[in-house]
């Protein structure tokens, strides 16, 4: 082969190559959009409830499938697909850590599908077998109520630990882990840095400062927002969300021994009547479009997809001190982790 003909097909191989690398997401149009107007799809929604809004209102304007949500905590949105195996009426669960994604694959209660958008995504946005998909990545941390800080003249927690001081006692507010995704996640990040004994010791300790349980997640950064409490533990993009609606008194901190985070999912529901859209749905979350929308309702999580651009409010918690957070680990501990937790409590998650 002469030198000009080997250079050319250098040039050809390096050309396929870069263009199957910025190869576009897949869209609803590529699957053959107009035959998806016939299609209805029900999902279970564990984003905030302006940003499913949001999503169903785009999704329908891009398929014409007509869709509707509801929306749940991570806790609630398992009891009720266990609850409705046989029976399911939703085909979609979209949004919140995906510990809770991880029991309901040991419990049957999700099928596979990997998206063809997933391909590009690094392996730890993915299950392997392709029954969830990451959507966004969320870190864990304290909201707390600068005013109050600063009357009282109290240093803002910075750990673990501090959130044992006797001066916070009866102050702090966080969700309960049977309900709430974001608590179960603070619960697994307890174990996990502390081992199971003296991380349930700590939580009994910290359950003596806790004032209320909530049922979602979110609750405590609103509630510190609106100055019913000085310390909310939460994903730290919803305090920051809040703090750009408004509650301007909102500081946030990330505890120095390291904190957990959340990959939220994407998955389809084992039993759903609408398997074709559901699918649908999955290629269109995971396209850089979809994922970038949540910035325009305030939801401030990292991306998944390698394409899109991160809001730069997330940009304040890149320096935070991660745990290697172990998922698999967690969703297939949960039901025990929870049972011990409220055992050590004497808690249950609350209704309303
Ligand atoms: O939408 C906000 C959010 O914090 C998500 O990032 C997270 O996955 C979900 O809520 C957790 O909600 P909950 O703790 O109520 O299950």
């Amino acid at each position: 082969m002469s030198k000009k003909m080997s250079i050319m097909i250098s040039v050809i191989l390096l050309i396929t190559m870069l263009l199957v690398a910025c190869s576009p997401d897949k869209t609803p149009a590529d699957a053959g959009a107009p035959a998806s107007k016939d299609l209805k799809l029900t999902i279970y929604a564990g984003l905030m409830e302006d940003h499913a809004m949001m999503a169903v209102k785009e999704f329908e304007k891009a398929t014409g499938v007509k869709t509707n949500f509801v929306r749940m905590s991570s806790g609630e949105t398992l009891a009720r697909i266990r609850a409705e195996k046989d029976n399911m009426s939703a085909s979609i669960w979209y949004g919140g850590p995906v510990d809770a994604y991880i029991a309901a694959i040991e419990e049957g209660l999700l099928v596979p599908y990997k998206s063809p958008n997933a391909e590009k995504f690094p392996d730890k946005y993915k299950d392997s077998e392709g029954y969830w998909t990451g959507i966004y990545s969320g870190y864990l941390g304290f909201v707390l109520d600068k005013e109050w800080f600063e009357e009282k003249k109290y240093d803002i927690p910075t750990s673990w630990e501090d959130l044992l001081k006797p001066e916070f006692k009866g102050q702090i507010v966080t969700a309960h882990p049977g309900s709430s995704g974001t608590a179960y996640t603070m619960l697994a990040t307890t174990i996990q840095l502390k081992g199971e004994d003296e991380g349930f010791d700590y939580l009994q300790k910290l359950n003596g400062q806790i004032r209320q349980y909530t049922k979602s997640g979110t609750a405590p950064g609103r509630m510190v927002g609106l100055k019913e409490i000085p310390i909310g533990i939460t994903f730290l993009h919803d305090a920051i969300k809040y703090r750009k609606e408004g509650f301007k008194d909102i500081v946030i901190s990330a505890p120095i021994e390291g904190t957990g985070y959340e990959i939220g999912g994407v998955a389809i529901l084992a039993n759903g009547p609408d398997q074709e859209a559901a699918k649908l749905f999955v290629d269109w979350a995971l396209t850089k479009e979809a994922q970038e929308l949540g910035s325009v309702v305030d939801s401030f999580q990292f991306l998944t997809n390698p394409d899109a651009v991160p809001p730069q409010e997330a940009m304040e918690l890149k320096d935070t001190k991660l745990i290697d957070y172990d998922f698999d680990w967690a969703g297939k501990n949960r039901a025990d982790l929870i049972e011990k937790f409220n055992n050590v409590t004497k808690t249950s998650p609350p209704t309303e």
